[in-house]
């Protein structure tokens, strides 16, 4: 059947079929139609944070689906309003307004949407090993030539990525200095300064709290909004309800913050929240979409959020990189370079980044049944589900260790 599919991702020749229930919550593990059951270390790429087949979470969009599955976005729904309620109380933006959307990148072009809106201004800066989703606003922000050359102009000197009326600046990542010198030059342009908390995509590199900090300061000083893509950091991954929290506290914030994955436990959703003062800019009929806020996506992240508050799962998230930092100290892997991240979002980097060496090791991985991501080819992405604790994470370090030898043997 997959032939079928436009060729645009890797054939893995591995059908998924269902989860393995696990009591009392959503599972880690996965079969495919051979009857192979995997540890999905990636949970459906940071969307299944409570793991698959979540019984609370099945519970709410099949009682959705019993009571309304679709209306038009002009009538508000309950679930939407009480998504909308729970998720301005949870992340930090003051006096939070919220759009909803079905992805990621659609996430983006609303918080694109609003920067230009909102200040009148044409020019977003991003960043190096920035990912931002696919749609060709968020492409434009996207780094990876590869994903942008056929679509977007690619020369990355001085505002040369012109896509509709916006004009991205792209910068090295963590590097104040140069944030500094392009406000200095370009500042009354400056709408927005967008970027991943941790790049995740990149290859799990998070933010300097100095570089997030120095960000803040100059967006304030020249009248820019500084915006948080937390479609793969967010939503308790690194033990907070925004990675921007775990990075540098609840003093300062952003303007503007926006999630997916995580957020519906793997039923499509999007969401961008602004202080309410922004979201005026986005009156009637500034942007729109027919499934977007859809009840039944808003019910299942709903039940995703409550569930994670009740099971404690922020805080077991945050411990994961602990334990695996633990069993790198006690049972130490020689090829494993370096261990980067937050909570439940890490990188496992095999050897140097320029001899992309983790792809084999992925692969390998995949043979023994644990299923991981590659970015960059130099690291092993984990976004675990949040209640995976020690036991999980040395049964897969146990595994890296064997795809380690079998894939450089
Ligand atoms: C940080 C970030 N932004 C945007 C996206 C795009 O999300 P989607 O694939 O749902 O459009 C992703 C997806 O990996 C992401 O990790």
């Amino acid at each position: 059947m997959s032939e079928l599919r436009w060729p645009t991702y890797p054939e893995r020749g591995v059908t998924l079929t269902r989860a393995i229930p696990r009591e009392g919550g959503g599972s880690a593990r996965i079969e495919d139609a051979e009857g192979k059951v995997y540890i999905d270390a990636i949970a459906g790429i940071g969307c299944a944070c409570l793991g698959h087949a979540h019984p609370g979470w099945i519970e709410a969009i099949s009682g959705q689906l019993r009571r309304i599955a679709a209306s038009a976005n002009s009538f508000a729904t309950e679930p939407q309003l009480a998504l909308a309620e729970k998720i301005c109380a949870l992340f930090p933006i003051d006096d939070a307004r919220v759009f909803f959307a079905n992805t990621g990148a659609e996430a983006t072009e609303a918080a694109i949407k609003l920067a230009l809106r909102a200040t009148g201004r044409d020019t977003i800066v991003a960043f190096e090993g920035a990912f931002h989703g696919r749609t060709l606003g968020a492409l434009s922000l996207t780094a990876n030539p590869k994903y942008r050359e056929p679509y977007i102009g690619c020369d990355d000197s001085e505002a040369a990525d012109r896509f509709a009326r916006m004009k991205v600046l792209r910068l090295p990542f963590n590097d104040l200095a140069a944030l500094e010198a392009c406000f200095a030059q370009q500042g009354p342009k400056i709408a927005a300064v967008f970027m991943e908390p941790i790049q995740g995509e990149g290859g799990i590199f998070p933010a300097d709290a100095e570089f997030l900090r120095g960000a803040r300061a100059l967006c304030t000083e020249h009248g820019a909004l500084l915006g948080m893509d937390e479609i793969q950091s967010g939503c308790g991954r690194t033990g907070d309800w925004a990675a921007w929290t775990s990075l540098v506290g609840d003093e300062i914030r952003p303007d503007l913050i926006w999630l997916a994955k995580a957020l519906g436990n793997g039923y499509p959703i999007g969401a961008c929240i602004a202080r309410a003062e922004l979201a005026e800019h986005m009156g009637r009929g500034t942007h729109g979409t027919t499934f977007g806020g859809n009840p039944v996506a808003c019910a299942a992240a709903l039940a995703t959020l409550e569930a994670l508050e009740r099971e404690g799962a922020l805080d077991s998230a945050r411990a994961q990189i602990e334990h695996l930092r633990e069993l790198a100290a006690r049972k130490p892997i020689a090829a494993v370079s370096e261990i980067r991240g937050v909570g439940a979002m890490i990188g496992i980097q095999i050897g140097a980044r320029e001899e992309a060496r983790a792809t084999a090791v992925g692969d390998a991985l995949m043979e023994r049944g644990v299923l991981v991501t590659v970015p960059g080819g130099h690291t092993l992405r984990l976004l675990l589900p949040f209640f995976a604790g020690a036991d999980l994470l040395e049964e897969i370090w146990d595994h890296i260790a064997a795809a380690v030898a079998s894939a450089e043997s």
